[in-house]
């Protein structure tokens, strides 16, 4: 079981009153975050797939990771740890966990974007085999102006 400072790390199912958590996480991490209202509707939704890290069931969540379903192809909407808490396997927990629930839910190809900038994400991903696919020019914006590319990354689910 991963621990931090000696204290169980407890991965969980989404809930949508963790919907001013995720925004707040999300807000942190990207230039362009995502409204309470929006993580609200995505947890509800039947196609939605996502687990948070806490040091207990109901604690403040550290971490999360969301997905969404389609037939067989599925695609990382957003992980996110804080900070914080960045370092320390929770991504990599967050992240094998939620590839054994996909697989169970039936899906055999799992796709994320990610800005081409983003160096330690990229490394992240790379542990876990997803591997570049495509390009999407011009996709996010960025602070000082312009637009960043966008990585498509992929891996079957066998
Ligand atoms: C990417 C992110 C989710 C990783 O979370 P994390 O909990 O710190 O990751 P982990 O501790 O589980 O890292 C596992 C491994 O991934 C790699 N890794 C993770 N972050 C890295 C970084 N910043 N630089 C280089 N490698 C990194 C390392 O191999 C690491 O193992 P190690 O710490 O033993 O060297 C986190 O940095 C984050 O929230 N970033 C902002 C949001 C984001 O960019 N999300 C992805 C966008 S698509």
């Amino acid at each position: 079981m991963l621990s931090w400072r000696h204290k169980p790390i407890v991965l969980r199912d989404l809930r949508t009153g963790d919907a001013p958590r995720l925004a707040k996480l999300h807000a942190n991490a990207f230039h362009r975050g995502w409204g309470e209202d929006e993580f609200e509707r995505l947890i509800a939704s039947a196609s939605s797939l996502g687990e948070g890290a806490a040091f207990s069931e109901r604690g403040s969540l550290l971490g999360f990771i969301l997905s969404r379903i389609a037939a067989n192809e599925a695609e990382i909407l957003s992980i996110v740890v804080d900070p914080t808490s960045r370092r320390r396997g929770i991504a990599r927990a967050l992240l094998s966990n939620h590839l054994d629930r996909l697989r169970e839910r039936a899906a055999r190809e799992l796709f994320l974007e990610v800005d081409e900038e983003n160096t330690g994400a990229l490394a992240f991903y790379e542990n876990f085999d997803l591997k570049p696919v495509g390009r999407r020019q011009a996709y996010y914006p960025r602070v000082s102006g312009g637009r960043g590319t966008a990585l498509i990354l992929r891996r079957a689910l066998d």
